[in-house]
Order: structure tokens, then C-alpha cells, then sequence
């Protein structure tokens, strides 16, 4: 089967290496060679795989010999249109690119069942992590409740460095930057954008309809400090930028924040760059999927895992994906969580209003101090309903006149702490 690829950057050239260096296995597995027949890009020449090289779209809509398209070009124009016009042609289209399968996947999916092909985009979460094609297969039968992930490997390294270095967050992103990990503007990755749209494609195939990525509460790693840091050294836990969906009965919640997360979670060991992913089902329990969620070579595995299901399923739509029915998420503030709050002063004196702000009366009033610091302390609240919460931080400030400087969420086991 030919094959083009739309975009021969890190991960477009990784799908081209990654047919070369399994092609035997490849071959074994669908029967027959896949050739690479085009590369689409703005770059003038090619190192390797230059006689591919064209530069006009249409040579690839128009070619009947064209059977499997793979888009990594990224951005939503023109990968839509292009996109949109190969799976109108019956030609399988495979892709890279969150931003196109958030913004657009319910209309492609629906193009691709009605043209009897399909549009794979396994490597648009976690990258080399099989997320999409797991959920679709091995929870068929399973009512998914939960999906909790560590989505985003330039965040998680600087997490992991904060907590290794006890380094603040604006030089462990110049580090980030200098190895490679961060881009120059590193807006997508640590306010959160990129793991918003993996969220939304995750909610998206959990719910079976669609949601938009502005609809989830989203909130970045900036603000995390090295304070924050200490707190959690102190309780035993650990910070991580998380991209949560739950169901409960026709009602979606879903967000992106840092939350501290104790040693029982599976997400607690995940370290650097790497990805995992909790799936919670009704029969099946607790899994948890980890690896490399980005690179060339991982993410272009999944590409290359989606190309093969495609040469398996030539001829028909296998209906991965989702309604372009929208779905509701709730607000924020119905989300509950424990809260660490970090508070101006010390707490002598305060135990009152802190009781009727955030714990419950059977609830030990312990509160956190950090050596060699007098300006503040912390508490950990019971558990609340965000709304509750905010409600309560406000009155509990008007009252004392104490400011909280800063909150994190929480997701423990009580007898983790
Ligand atoms: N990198 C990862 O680890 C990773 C992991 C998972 C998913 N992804 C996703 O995969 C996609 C590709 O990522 P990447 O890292 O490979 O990006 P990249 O290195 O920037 O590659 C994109 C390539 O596409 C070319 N291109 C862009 N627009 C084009 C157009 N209109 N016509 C022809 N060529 C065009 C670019 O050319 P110019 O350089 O000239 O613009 C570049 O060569 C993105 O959606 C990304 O989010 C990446």
C-alpha cells in the first residue's frame, strides 16, 4: 500500500524511520510492503527521503494510488481541510495532532464512517502510550468512571526536577529549556493547554460524544513554588500536573491542575519526562498505562501501530471515536478535594476559624509548619466541594484578616497522612 506523510518534522520523519527499521515485522504482520510514496513539507530539501519530496497537497488528494495519509504537520489549518478531503477520497488518514482531534475529531470521525475508511489519531495522547486504541478495545465492555493522567512530559520534568533540586519554578523551566524539553514559548505545555486537549479527547472517547477543551478548568504549573515543594516533602506526597474525566451516571467532570497526590497512586512515581495513565472501570478496577508520551520514536510507533490497523481494516470504518453530540461538563466548583492551604502567620489563635472555614469538628486540628519559617504554616482541609471551599478561604480571610497565600488541591487515602 503507498502511503504519504503531510508534515516531515520530528515526528513525520520518525514514522518514515520507524517503517524502515520494522518493516520485516511490518510486512509480516499486514502481508504486504507500505511504501512511502510522498512527504509533504515547506522544507526545500530532505537529508534522507528527498526523491519523496513534493510540495503541493493536491498531488496527494489526487492520486488514487494513495491509500494511508498521515498527518504531522500539527496546528488546525490546514491539517483539517487536508485531512477532510483525503478521508472524502476513502483514503485512511492518520494523525499526530491533538489540537486537529480536539478541535475537529467528531467531524472527521463522521466523514471517515461516511466514506468507509478511518481516522486513527492513537499518538494525539500520550504519545507512545496505546491510550486510545485500550480504551476502545480492552473497555468495551467496562463502564470507565475515571481516567487520570500525567499527559504531559515537559511538566512533569519540571515537577521532578522542583522536587529533586528544591529549585523554583521559573530556573527549573530554563533548564527545561536549555535541554530541550521546553520550547521557547512554553505557554501550551505549562499553563496547561496541552494537557487540556488530551483531557478532552480523553473525556471525549470515555463519554462516546463531544467536548470542547475551553469547557475544562484548566490551570497550569506556574504557580507551583518550592514552598509547595516542602509542604509536600513534609506530608510524604508528591506534585503533578493532572488532566482528570470522571463519569458519574450522565454527569462529566473533568479538569487540569497541579494536585499533590499521595504514595498510593500510581501516578506518584511517574518521574521526568515520562507519561501514565489511570483508567478506573466499574468491573475491571484500577489500571495504569506508562511509558514515553512524546519523542520521535515512541510517538511515531503509535503512528505506525494506527497505519497497520488501517491496512487491516481497508474498506470499512472500525468506528474508533466519538458523537458530534456536545456534551456538558459541570463546573469546577462541583469537583471536591482536599485542599493544602497555605496560611499568612501562625496558627496560634486561629484554630476556631479554621475549624469552621475547613474541618469537620471530629477532625484533628494539625497544623503544618516548616522549619525556619515563622511567616506561615498550612492545613490540610476535610474534604470539600470546590465552591465550598472557595467560599470558605474568602469568609476565613474577611474574618481573621490573615491572607492564604496560595492553595493546592489534594488527592489522598486518609490514612495516608
Ligand atoms: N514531538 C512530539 O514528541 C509529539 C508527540 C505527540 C504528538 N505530537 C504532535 O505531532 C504533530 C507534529 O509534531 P512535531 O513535533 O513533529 O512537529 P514539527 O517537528 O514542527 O514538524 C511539523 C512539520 O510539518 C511541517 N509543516 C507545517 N505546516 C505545514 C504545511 N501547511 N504544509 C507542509 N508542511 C507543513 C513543518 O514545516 P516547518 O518546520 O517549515 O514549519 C515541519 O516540518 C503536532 O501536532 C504535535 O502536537 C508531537
Amino acid at each position: 500500500m503507498k502511503l504519504a506523510i503531510m508534515g516531515y518534522g520530528v515526528i513525520g520523519s520518525g514514522v518514515a524511520e520507524v517503517l524502515k527499521i520494522n518493516q520485516d515485522q511490518i510486512m509480516k504482520k499486514v502481508g504486504e510492503p507500505i511504501e512511502l510514496k510522498y512527504i509533504l513539507d515547506q522544507k526545500k530539501t530532505l537529508p534522507e527521503n528527498g526523491e519523496c519530496l513534493i510540495h503541493d497537497f493536491s498531488v496527494i488528494e489526487k492520486d488514487p494510488e494513495v491509500a494511508l495519509v498521515v498527518e504531522t504537520m500539527g496546528g488546525i489549518h490546514p491539517a483539517y481541510e487536508y485531512i477532510k478531503s483525503c478521508l472524502e477520497k476513502g483514503k485512511h488518514v492518520i494523525s499526530s495532532n491533538k489540537a486537529v482531534v480536539d478541535a475537529c475529531g467528531s467531524k472527521l470521525i463522521r466523514t471517515a464512517r461516511e466514506h468507509d475508511c478511518n481516522f486513527y489519531f492513537e499518538a494525539s495522547v500520550g504519545g507512545g502510550i496505546p491510550v486510545i486504541r485500550t480504551l476502545y478495545h480492552n473497555y468495551a465492555g467496562e463502564e470507565v468512571t475515571e481516567i487520570t493522567g500525567i499527559l504531559n512530559g515537559t511538566t512533569n520534568f519540571i515537577l521532578s526536577q522542583m522536587k529533586k533540586k528544591g529549585a523554583g519554578f521559573s530556573e527549573t523551566l530554563r533548564e527545561a529549556q536549555q535541554l530541550g524539553y521546553a520550547e521557547r514559548d512554553p505557554s501550551a505545555d505549562v499553563d496547561g493547554f496541552d494537557t487540556s486537549r488530551k483531557t478532552a479527547i480523553l473525556l471525549s472517547m470515555t463519554s462516546g460524544n463531544r467536548c470542547r477543551h475551553e469547557d475544562i478548568y484548566t490551570e497550569g504549573i506556574r504557580n507551583v513554588s518550592a514552598i509547595d515543594f516542602e509542604y509536600a516533602e513534609k506530608l510524604g506526597m508528591n506534585i503533578r500536573l493532572l488532566g482528570s474525566v470522571q463519569a458519574v451516571e450522565d454527569r462529566y467532570f473533568a479538569y487540569v491542575a497541579p494536585l499533590m497526590i499521595g504514595s498510593s497512586d500510581p501516578l506518584y512515581p511517574v518521574d521526568g519526562v515520562f507519561n501514565g495513565i489511570r483508567i478506573v472501570g466499574n468491573c475491571l478496577g484500577t489500571t495504569m498505562l506508562y511509558g514515553m508520551g512524546a519523542g520521535k520514536l515512541p510517538t511515531a510507533s503509535a503512528v505506525v501501530s494506527d497505519i497497520i490497523a488501517a491496512v487491516r481494516h481497508r474498506g470499512h470504518f472500525q468506528g474508533i471515536g466519538w458523537s458530534e453530540k456536545m456534551i456538558e461538563i459541570e463546573p469546577m466548583g462541583s469537583n471536591a478535594f482536599r485542599y493544602l492551604a497555605r496560611i499568612e502567620g501562625t496558627p496560634e489563635g486561629l484554630e476556631e476559624a479554621l475549624r469552621e472555614a475547613f474541618l469537620e469538628e471530629e477532625t484533628a486540628f494539625r497544623p503544618i509548619r516548616l522549619n525556619g519559617r515563622s511567616d506561615e504554616f498550612a492545613v490540610l482541609t476535610d474534604i470539600l466541594f470546590e465552591e465550598d471551599f472557595l467560599a470558605n478561604l474568602k469568609d476565613f480571610e474577611e474574618k481573621t484578616g490573615r491572607r492564604i497565600f496560595h492553595f493546592i488541591r489534594v488527592k489522598c487515602g486518609d490514612h495516608e497522612i
